[in-house]
């Protein structure tokens, strides 16, 4: 009889991720990816446009849109100031569901996901050559954890410690569907997306091309 548990079956090892974060592949469904894309595609129709953030004089090369709060290097404000000066959308109800939902799924911890409310939600969309350099998401006073969310085309994520730019960092492969989150000791751990891997994106996930990722924040902020 053939075993059952050859060696042939041994896959790479599980990758151990810092502590704080959290990687969980294939969360959501095609259907709730869609969905989403969707909802993306009205985003975009306004009062604020998708658009490249400018640093340091150079436009990024993501396209974003933000909910909630607007996010620009390195401030929240509820206006679009560096576009064309509307307020941004409200955070949807159902973004702060999908929050708690996922931080529970990531870290089992029931409390922290029902206290988690995020306010805002910035919506990145990659294009094939798209990148994004290593930095921290530290423009928050809540130090409540980051929730990402990845549909359409995989990347190479890369996820640093909390001093510097530079190794020790783990390369994670984030696919269509994948949950990340990082919290706690890993909140201000730097990280970018050094690689789009074009046309990996699952048929029915919704989007033609690209990458979209959306990260859910507490800001923190009140006004
Ligand atoms: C971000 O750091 O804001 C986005 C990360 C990603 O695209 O996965
Ligand atoms: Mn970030």
């Amino acid at each position: 009889m053939e075993p059952l548990f050859g060696d042939d079956l041994l896959g790479p090892p599980a990758v151990e991720l810092p502590a704080g974060a959290h990687h969980v592949p294939g969360w959501l469904t095609m259907e709730q990816q869609r969905w989403i894309v969707a909802r993306f595609h009205e985003w975009i129709h306004g009062p604020v446009p998708l658009h490249s953030p400018k640093i340091r004089g150079h436009d990024m090369s993501v396209q974003t849109v933000c909910l909630g709060w607007h996010w620009r290097p390195y401030e929240y404000t509820r206006n679009a100031i560096d576009v064309n000066g509307q307020r941004v959308l409200d955070f949807p109800e159902w973004m702060v569901r999908l929050g708690r939902q996922a931080l529970i799924a990531a870290t089992g911890d029931h409390d922290a996901g029902a206290s988690y409310t995020p306010d805002t939600a910035l919506v990145n969309y990659y294009s094939d050559t798209a990148k994004m350099g290593m930095h921290q998401d530290r423009e928050e006073r809540s130090p409540a954890p980051v929730i990402s969310l990845s549909i359409g085309d995989t990347c190479k994520f890369r996820f640093g410690n909390t001093t510097n730019r530079n190794k020790p960092y783990h390369d994670i492969d984030l696919a269509s569907g994948d949950l990340f989150v990082f919290g706690g000791p890993a909140r201000l751990a730097y990280h970018g997306v050094p690689k789009i891997y074009p046309q990996t994106a699952p048929p029915d996930c919704g989007l033609a091309s690209g990458r979209l990722n959306i990260t859910l924040r507490e800001t923190g902020l009140t006004g």
